[in-house]
């Protein structure tokens, strides 16, 4: 395919302002045709403020309305919508046979992970999960690095992150799990966890997790150990009421360890062989998520973040929920990631 992908975006909210820059930055990939918020309100502002109420960009309420009368030539959409509406409105596309970017996380359940896996594969449509790690060039410099084994014996990952997250999302959807699927650990927490598993890309076997609701209905702080596949050990800090921002991952073999930020843009590699630490100098190819999902649909990028990722995410999240709840370690099912 050639051109440039008609593109929807669906919901029309904060983060779709990135979206849309997206948009604006690739003029000869993307082409938005449509927009879609339930609420008018944003659905209109957006449209104003994104893209000068460009008259030939069609508005919708819903996306059953969009899906029954879609522009011509509507070939994709991507989802930023509050976490729990990622499944449905994921699925519809696909079924409509629209190629899918999907913000994180991918969904907030393990049995609709595997469905939308099954209806991806049914479909063979494209569908990508929008986490900005894995398409920038340094998470490519460390995964190329790992799989030239070049930190060797894989052994452990430290990883946190530190946000005002409690106060910042004070009587937001993000504090209602109706329409988050959780706290912290499903918001900056998923770009930790993911990181983590596009870097070592293995399931996770057996999890322990603490978590503390600091006095909202959703998990802000939380402790974790994880054991991965090849007894990689882990651990992961989630602080959501403290101010100000920080985070990072580290990934140590016994040849080496690299750190990194939960997004990239930074990177520190400690060479074992050579005694040396490194800051290289990054060639791999890097992408903003919209702009590898288009080069995807022309053939002209390989994908960074697909299904497979949301499987390994999923399983995670569900061991780390119940073994919060229920104050005890949690072995893990394999996710269906070969299926
Ligand atoms: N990748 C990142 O760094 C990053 C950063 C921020 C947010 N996000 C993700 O983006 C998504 C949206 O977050 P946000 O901060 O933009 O939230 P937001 O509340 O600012 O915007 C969400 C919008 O979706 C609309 N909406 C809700 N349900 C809908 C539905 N069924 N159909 C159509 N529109 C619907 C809302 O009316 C709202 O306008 C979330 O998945 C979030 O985790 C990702």
């Amino acid at each position: 395919m050639s051109g440039r992908t008609k593109l929807a975006i669906i919901g029309c909210g904060g983060h779709a302002g990135f979206h849309a820059q997206q948009v604006h930055a690739n003029p000869v990939l993307l082409e938005v045709v449509a927009l879609c918020d339930i609420k008018r309100e944003n659905l209109e502002r957006f449209h104003r403020e994104k893209f000068g109420a460009d008259p030939k960009i069609r508005l919708y309420d819903s996306m059953d309305e969009l899906l029954r009368h879609p522009p011509d030539g509507l070939q994709a959409v991507t989802i930023v919508t509050p976490h729990t509406t990622h499944f449905e409105l994921c699925m519809a596309a696909l079924e409509h046979g629209l190629d899918v970017l999907c913000e994180k996380p991918m969904v907030t359940r393990s049995d609709h992970a595997r469905k939308l896996a099954k209806k991806i594969r049914q479909t063979g449509r494209h569908f990508q999960i929008a986490f900005q790690a894995p398409f920038s060039a340094e998470y490519a410099y460390i995964r190329e690095v790992i799989s030239r084994g070049e930190l060797g014996e894989l052994q452990t990952v430290t990883a946190f992150s530190c946000q005002g997250w409690r106060n910042g999302t004070r009587g937001k959807w993000r504090q209602d799990p109706k329409l988050s699927g959780g706290g912290q650990m499903y918001d900056t927490g998923a770009h930790l966890f993911n990181g983590i598993a596009w870097l070592i890309d293995r399931p996770a076997k057996e999890v322990f997790c603490w978590s503390d609701n600091k006095g909202t209905p959703v998990d802000i702080n939380a402790a974790i150990t994880i054991r991965w596949e090849g007894n990689v050990l882990g651990s992961v800090t989630i602080s959501g009421n403290t101010p100000g921002w920080q985070e990072g991952i580290w990934v140590a073999g016994d040849k080496g360890r690299v750190g990194t930020g939960i997004h990239g843009g930074r990177l520190e590699h400690f060479d074992a062989q050579k005694n040396q630490i490194k800051y290289p100098l990054v060639t791999q190819p890097h992408y903003t998520p919209l702009q590898n999902f288009a080069l995807c649909l022309q053939g002209k990028a390989e994908p960074r973040c697909g299904v497979r990722y949301g499987l390994l995410h999923s399983w995670l999240m569900d061991a780390l929920y119940k073994s919060a709840a229920e104050k005890r370690p949690v072995k893990l099912t394999r996710p269906p990631l070969d299926d």
